[in-house]
């Protein structure tokens, strides 16, 4: 699908992987509702965004959900692109994970991203044309000690978006992944353990990617609609 003069939601747009896709889709000439909870951060980057739209959510709420997307399609009249980037992770070992917290990032990671779809796809359905853009990770196709939680979460979301994909193809609107690598954001300062991981001390890894190499491809998963774009040709299965 083409960007230009399209309505776009992005979650998580205060920070990281979705504040540089918000820039680049509006680059691109896109509208952008900008959706997080970090009012400041949502204000400072929709002064710099012609016609953006904030939205302030926490999108561990339903309702918060629901309301958000009433109040972009109220705002702008249509929604042509949903960008489900809002995420956090929990690193610890299986016998450390919490049940609770397990449950809060299950309802962040998968649910979150379920709700908003549902409630885009109706309108997508009506304009005949939409594209969901669901942020997954390349830890969701391995098996590292000490990230089963959160690959886990993601491997669910894989499967919802996949499907998804299947099932509305035929009503012209496609459900993407987009697979970022390790990505220089404050996502590892904001794991819900605390932050224990860190990349200072894992300076072995191969080079890390930044959030405006991740937001191209998820531009370009938008521009292809392919079912799964990954951040680099090895992560491919
Ligand atoms: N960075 C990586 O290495 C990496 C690798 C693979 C995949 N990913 C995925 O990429 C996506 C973006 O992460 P990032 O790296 O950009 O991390 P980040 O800088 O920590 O950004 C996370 C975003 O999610 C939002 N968020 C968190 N909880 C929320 C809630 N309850 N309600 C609404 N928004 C919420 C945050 O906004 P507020 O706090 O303002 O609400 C923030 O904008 C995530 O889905 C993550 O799993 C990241």
């Amino acid at each position: 699908m083409g960007i230009n003069g399209k309505i776009a939601i992005v979650t998580g747009a205060s920070s990281g992987i979705g504040r540089a896709t918000a820039i680049l889709l509006s680059k691109n000439g896109a509208k952008v509702a900008l959706v997080a909870r970090s009012k400041e951060n949502l204000v400072e980057l929709s002064s710099l965004l012609p016609e953006s739209f904030v939205v302030w959510a926490d999108l561990l709420k339903e309702t918060e959900i629901k309301e958000m997307v009433k109040k972009v399609y109220k705002h702008f009249g249509r929604i042509d692109i949903l960008v489900n980037n809002a995420g956090r992770g929990y690193h610890v070992p299986i016998m450390q994970i919490e049940s609770k917290k397990y449950s809060e990032l299950f309802d962040l990671n998968v649910i979150g991203p379920l709700i908003a779809m549902q409630q885009v796809v109706p309108i997508m359905e009506k304009q005949k044309k939409g594209v969901v853009v669901n942020i997954s990770s390349g830890t969701s196709l391995m098996q590292i000690p000490g990230i089963a939680a959160y690959s886990s979460l993601k491997r669910a979301l894989n499967a919802i978006s996949l499907t998804a994909m299947e099932e509305l193809k035929e009503n012209n609107i496609s459900v993407c992944l987009v697979y970022p690598y390790i990505t220089k954001t404050n996502f590892h300062k904001n794991l819900i353990n605390g932050g224990r991981w860190s990349m200072e001390e894992n300076d072995n890894l191969p080079k890390i990617d930044t959030p405006e190499y991740v937001a191209e491809k998820i531009l370009e998963a938008i521009d292809t609609e392919r079912a799964e774009t990954f951040a680099h040709d090895w992560m491919k299965r």
